[in-house]
């Protein structure tokens, strides 16, 4: 369990509930497959307002209904401030994004009723709003941190500036940036993201950490060296290939947290696993090559 300053409990993986509809589960079946994740110690569940238009809240507030001491049993963490065009609001003419105070505090009582719950663990901010006004965020988050609807907050998809902003009103530090983080993605290693992460003592959530399975295409040249290099380590090491690439993305010293999205117990179990190797250096080297295309300067 990771402990860092200010943050609270987050399991060294996250399970991401994005692809909710893909796994067609009962209420019954989704509340045994968090209790199922919660028993290999992947206790902190992700989703976001927008989620399966707008419904995904409710289907996991659903499955809490059906196992009431589920609950207390993890950290639940979501998100707000993008307005996604829906046939459910008809007036959205376009997509956009909302962190006005009124919109974030609005949408936190949605968040409470859909998920039926009296708290989040842990609130994100989903993209950086052009429009931003940090004063106001910062007011809307000292007010539902004073009434203790949400215990924590934090950013996603947010560029160091962007945190820096936000962070310079706040009372309370920021405690996630959750970013795109996988071989096929590694900006945040150049951006610095990463390095800010480390600074502040941000936990960093690596979002589609597997590139949406995508890692395992062997999509051109570099998709090809990716999967191939994923294997070899593999067998080198006794693990699977998706073992391998979450242990790359957790060897990273700011203390990376994979939100894996499958609907699959194994997978789960292969991931907490892999969360106890510590990749060795010259296989991370590697990776990094694989994934450049060519060795570092
Ligand atoms: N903050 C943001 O802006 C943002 C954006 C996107 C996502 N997210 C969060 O991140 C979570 C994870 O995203 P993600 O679902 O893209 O993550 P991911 O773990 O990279 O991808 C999951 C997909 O890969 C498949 N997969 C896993 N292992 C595989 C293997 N060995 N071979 C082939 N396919 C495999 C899974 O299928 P199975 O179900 O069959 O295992 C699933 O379809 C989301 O649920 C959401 O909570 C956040």
């Amino acid at each position: 369990m990771i402990a860092a300053r200010h943050v609270g409990k987050i399991s060294p993986i996250v399970l991401g509930t994005w692809r909710f509809k893909e796994w067609s589960m009962s209420p019954a079946e989704l509340a045994a497959f968090i209790e199922g994740a919660a028993d290999v110690g992947v206790t902190t569940v992700d989703t976001a307002d927008i989620y399966g238009d707008y419904q995904g809240e409710s289907v996991l507030g659903d499955a809490f209904r059906r196992a009431p001491a589920l609950r207390d049993r993890i950290q639940l963490v979501t998100k707000c401030g993008i307005r996604l065009k829906s046939a459910n609001f008809p007036d959205l003419r376009v997509k956009h994004y909302d962190c006005s105070r009124a919109y974030i505090a609005a949408q936190v009582e949605n968040s409470l009723r859909a998920l039926s719950t009296d708290r989040i663990d842990l609130l994100l901010l989903h993209r950086p709003d052009p429009l931003m006004d940090a004063d106001e965020v910062a007011e809307a988050f000292c007010a539902l941190k004073q009434s203790g609807k949400v215990r924590t907050f934090g950013v996603s998809n947010y560029l160091p500036h962007q945190v820096e902003l936000l962070q310079s009103r706040l009372p309370f530090p920021l405690v996630v940036n959750q970013i795109e983080y996988s071989l096929l993605h590694t900006r945040p290693l150049t951006d610095g993201t990463l390095d800010q992460c480390q600074k502040m003592r941000i936990v960093p959530m690596a979002w589609s950490p597997l590139a949406a399975g995508q890692i395992f295409s062997r999509a051109g040249e570099r998709g090809a060296a990716v999967a191939d290099t994923l294997q070899r380590i593999a067998r080198e090491s006794g693990m699977t290939a998706e073992q391998i690439a979450l242990a790359w993305l957790m060897r990273h010293p700011a203390g990376v947290v994979p939100v894996i999205g499958t609907g699959k117990l194994e997978r789960v179990r292969l991931a907490i696993a892999a969360a106890s190797h510590s990749l060795d250096r010259q296989h991370w080297f590697e990776l990094l090559e694989a994934a450049m295309g060519c060795e570092v300067a």
